[in-house]
């Protein structure tokens, strides 16, 4: 049996089997229902909580986990109770031991997996490039990852974590159109999707100064209600080139990668910057890309950023889930190659081993 592989995002839990070169098979929300029952109303729900599970990157809710992991490996990919196979998870950058700790330990008492790794996003990301040294801009749901990778291994002087992502433009794109649109009612929900279908990069900072001129479009919300959306849908992908919009005092994105880069060694910069890899649900916004390389021709610094085309033999949309992709690869090395914990190397260290077996 083919290992599994899963990438628990804020947003999307991404899993399925090794299969490299296939998007993977399931991308579900990583969200579950609560649903309070009592004996007063014959069992019938009485009241119906979503949980997120994953917060900012990071499991904060592992009865949630455990329950959403369970559906996902039996139900969604046909383990059976007995006979469980080989699992590599996916870790965001700064991935606290704890965390790490608890999951091993979850996967080999509750689920009684027969193996497992786990390994960093960036370095899975540049896998499903082709490359083993570069840098990743990760930009998901609930965090921004900037990471320095030479020969596979994350350099974490020259990585960093911001506490930005895909549902902070959601906010600030839902406040933006009730300005504008102050008697509709809109729910985060349809904000957000509002937000992946309209929302755009300006060229440049020029280019955004004049978007308060451009079209503005008419949108019939699933009420009946109209929503006018006009500059609101450019000042969303703007705020990751000028954070001051989002109320905080930092650099663009642009920036903060060649600034990361510029704490390691000046003989590494070329190798790191001119391979720069951009991933995660975000970047996919139309125009994204295309401002980030006009940004990164215009640094002043030595070596200026430069993106790496996905290859042509990957899916479509890679960047939405070029770490599991990169998971897929490494699993098709790390199983067969016995370099994986196993549940003997597990009953005898514990949960530890993943900080000896996995890096
Ligand atoms: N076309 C688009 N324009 C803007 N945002 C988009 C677009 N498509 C997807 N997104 C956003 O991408 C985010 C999901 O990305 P991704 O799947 O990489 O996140 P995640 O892995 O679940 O979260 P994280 O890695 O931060 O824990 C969501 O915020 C979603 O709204
Ligand atoms: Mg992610």
């Amino acid at each position: 049996m083919e290992a599994v592989v899963v990438d628990m995002g804020s947003k999307y839990l991404k899993a399925g089997f090794a299969i490299p070169d296939q998007p993977p098979s399931l991308m579900i929300p990583t969200q579950m229902k609560h649903v309070a029952q009592d004996e007063k109303s014959h069992f019938l729900p009485t009241e119906v909580k979503t949980v997120d599970p994953v917060v900012r990157g990071f499991v904060n809710d592992w009865d949630a986990i455990e329950d959403l992991l369970h559906h996902v490996l039996y139900s969604g990919l046909g383990w059976e109770i007995g006979n469980e196979g080989q699992i590599l998870f996916t870790d965001p950058l700064c991935t606290p031991k704890a965390i790490r700790e608890r999951l091993v330990q979850m996967m080999f008492e509750t689920f009684n997996i027969s193996g497992l790794y786990a390994s960093e996003q960036a370095v899975l990301s540049l896998y499903a490039v082709g490359r083993i040294s570069g840098c990743t801009v990760d930009i998901g749901h609930g965090k921004t990852d900037i990471a320095a990778v030479i020969e596979g291994a994350v350099q974490h002087i020259a990585s960093k974590r911001f506490e930005i992502g895909g549902i902070d433009l959601t906010k600030l794109f839902a406040q933006e159109l009730l300005k504008a649109n102050p008697k509709v009612n809109l729910d985060i929900a349809e904000a957000e999707r509002l937000k992946e279908k309209y929302s755009r990069c300006a060229e440049d900072e020029i280019a955004y100064e004049k978007t308060n001129q451009c079209k503005i479009e008419k949108h019939i919300l699933p009420d009946g209600q109209m929503i006018k959306i006009g500059r609101e849908r450019y000042t969303v992908g703007e705020a990751l080139y000028q954070p001051s919009m989002l109320g905080l005092e930092a650099y663009g994105i642009v920036e903060q990668l060649v600034r990361c880069i510029s704490t390691v060694s000046s003989e590494n910069h070329r190798q790191l910057l001119e391979s720069t890899v951009l991933c995660g649900g975000t970047v996919s916004m139309s125009g994204f890309e295309d401002r980030f390389q006009k940004e990164a021709n215009l640094c002043s610094s030595a070596v200026r950023p430069s993106l790496v085309l996905s290859p042509e033999y990957m899916p479509e949309n890679l960047s939405k889930y070029s770490a599991w992709i990169g998971g897929a690869i490494l699993a098709k090395v790390v199983f067969p190659q016995n370099q994986h914990i196993t549940k003997g190397d597990y009953d005898e260290t514990g949960p530890s081993i993943v900080h000896r077996k996995c890096f």
